[in-house]
Formats: structure tokens, sequence, C-alpha cells
């Protein structure tokens, strides 16, 4: 499979990108390493511990990064996530640990063995930390394909997605690395909406992984309907695993994307050229569409896969 490390946050999405990058079998997950976000980072790496735990996940390492933005304050998503940073089913003490060691290390070790595909689910502190402290790691990342940005509006200011507007420097040092980019943004991940006709997808795999991610889609649901009057929740960060699992999922563009990190209004905001207008070489691939049924087939499939009982 294609060597990957998922550096997340989780999150009730991020849990799901666990499963899947984990049972997905184009896919090889060398270790999660988790990052502050939706959650502080001593909450998103326990979270991180329990999704590995009740999934069965047992050989893939896990490490903690960054607790905090390059600059500025942290700020998390409770609204969205809850207090846990993975509200809903409850969870009995993790039997899954961490790995000693800074998650920045870790990938580091990781690149010096084969190239990897770097897939951020979160904020982009971690892979900005990788790239400053191991400048010469970025000719060895094969791809860094990320959950975040948008070629509309945001989701936590009118103009900037919460994983790019959390750190800002991170995402403008990201993208102008030089590092092949793949950003999938709300433009299409508001495309993977969680039906009632998933969750009953997730149910009818007759087992508890299955009971448990309807649970988590369940309250993610609920907030999301709550604040922003969504039908039903958006699997956002799966969506850039799917695309590095068949880039056919998620059709891209090549464009030129600048990270607002000065804008009095707009700081955190993907400004993606897609029309050319600045005539700059393009420096990302710019995620358009989704195919949803082929998605939630693999989403669906990999969850089964990891269910035991
Ligand atoms: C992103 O923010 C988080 O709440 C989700 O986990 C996802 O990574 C969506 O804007
Ligand atoms: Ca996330």
């Amino acid at each position: 499979g294609i060597p990957v490390v998922l550096d997340c946050d989780p999150g009730h999405d991020d849990a799901i990108a666990i499963m899947l990058a984990a049972a997905d079998p184009a896919l090889d997950l060398l270790a999660i390493t988790t990052v502050a976000g939706n959650q502080t980072l001593e909450k998103t790496t326990l979270n991180a511990r329990r999704v590995c735990t009740v999934a069965g996940i047992t050989g893939v390492p896990i490490a903690a990064g960054c607790a905090r933005p390059l600059a500025g304050p942290l700020r998390v998503a409770q609204d969205v996530h809850g207090e846990s940073g993975l509200d809903g089913p409850a969870f009995g003490a993790p039997s899954v640990g961490v790995v000693d060691g800074h998650a920045v290390d870790l990938m580091h070790r990781l690149l010096a063995e084969r190239p990897v595909t770097l897939v951020p689910t979160g904020p982009l502190t971690n892979i900005a930390t990788l790239l400053t402290r191991y400048p010469g790691d970025a000719a060895r990342i094969t791809e860094i394909v990320l959950m975040g940005g948008s070629t509309e509006r945001g989701n936590t200011t009118p103009y900037a997605e919460f994983n790019i507007f959390a750190d800002p420097e991170a995402a403008a040092l990201v993208f102008g690395s030089g590092v092949p980019v793949t950003m999938c943004g709300l433009n299409v991940t508001h495309q993977a909406l969680v039906t009632p006709e998933v969750v009953a997808g997730f149910e009818a795999l007759g087992t508890e992984l299955g009971r448990l991610c309807a649970e988590l889609m369940t309250f993610f649901g609920a907030t999301y309907r709550e604040l922003f009057g969504f039908p039903a929740p958006p699997l956002h960060d799966p969506v850039a695993v799917a695309r590095v699992i068949d880039p056919a999922l998620v059709p891209c563009v090549e464009a030129h994307v600048a990270i607002e990190t000065a804008g009095t209004h707009t700081r955190g905001a993907t400004v993606v050229d897609l029309d050319g207008r600045l005539g700059l070489a393009p420096n990302a691939r710019v995620a358009v569409g989704l195919d949803a049924e082929r998605f939630f087939g693999r989403v669906l499939a990999a969850v089964s896969s990891l269910s035991t009982v």
C-alpha cells in the first residue's frame, strides 16, 4: 500500500479518517500523529488512543505533536466536537498507548526510511514544524494531502475554514514549501454528508464499531444542525484520505493558493485562484468534486473490515 502518516486532531470526522486510513487496502498507515485543534493536544491524543482501541488498531504508533499554533492563541472547536473532542459514545480506558518522542521526530524518522505521503486533517502546525526543523525532509515527502480551506467561504469566520484559521502561519508555510500539496476543502467535504442512510449503513454492519460510528455521527449531526443548519454532518477528514486511496474519488484542478495571514477580516482564508487571474504558477492541486457514493462505500468497507465483534 501507499505509505501514509495521518496527522489529526480527533474529532468525529478524524476518528473515521483513522479507521479508513488504517483499514483501506490501498494504504499502509505508518503512524498516527496528533495536534491541538478540535480540542487540546491532551484530548486529541487521548481520542486517537480511544479510536485505535475500539477499532482494534494496535500496530500503528501514535505520537503527540504540537500543543499550540505557531502564532496566536489556541482555539478549539468545542462547540462542534464537545468537551472531550469526541463527545457522544462512552469510551472505556484505552489500551493503546502513545510512543515516546515528538510527532515531528517520528515523521522525520519514517521519512528517513522511505518517501511518505502526509495526510493532515487538523491544523498544519506539526507539518510546518517538520519542514522548519528538518528542511531536508521536504524532498522526501511524496505529497501532502490535507483537509482544510475552501474554494468558497469558511466555516469558522466568513472566509476561513477551521484547520487553516487555527494556524494560518503554518498553512502559509506548507503551501509555500514547494512540496506537492493537495487541498481538500469545504467545497468538496460538504458533499460528503452523512445522511440517515449512511448512519443506517453503519448500524447495519451489526458490529460494536458500526454502532459506535453511528453514535459519533449522531452527535456530530446534532451540532451541525444546531450550529450550521445542516441537514446532515459533513465527513470532512476522510475525504483527504480517500484522495490518496483513489485520486478519481476526489477530482482536482491545479491552482495557485495563497493563505491570508494578515487580513483584518479574512485571516486564515484560502485564496484559490481558480481562474488564473494572478498569472502565478499553481502551487497546489485543489479538490473540486467528490464521488460520494463510492467514497461512502470505501468508508463502510473499512469500518466493516475493522469490526471484530
Ligand atoms: C475541519 O475542522 C474540524 O472540525 C474537522 O475535524 C475538520 O478537520 C473542518 O473544518
Ligand atoms: Ca480534523
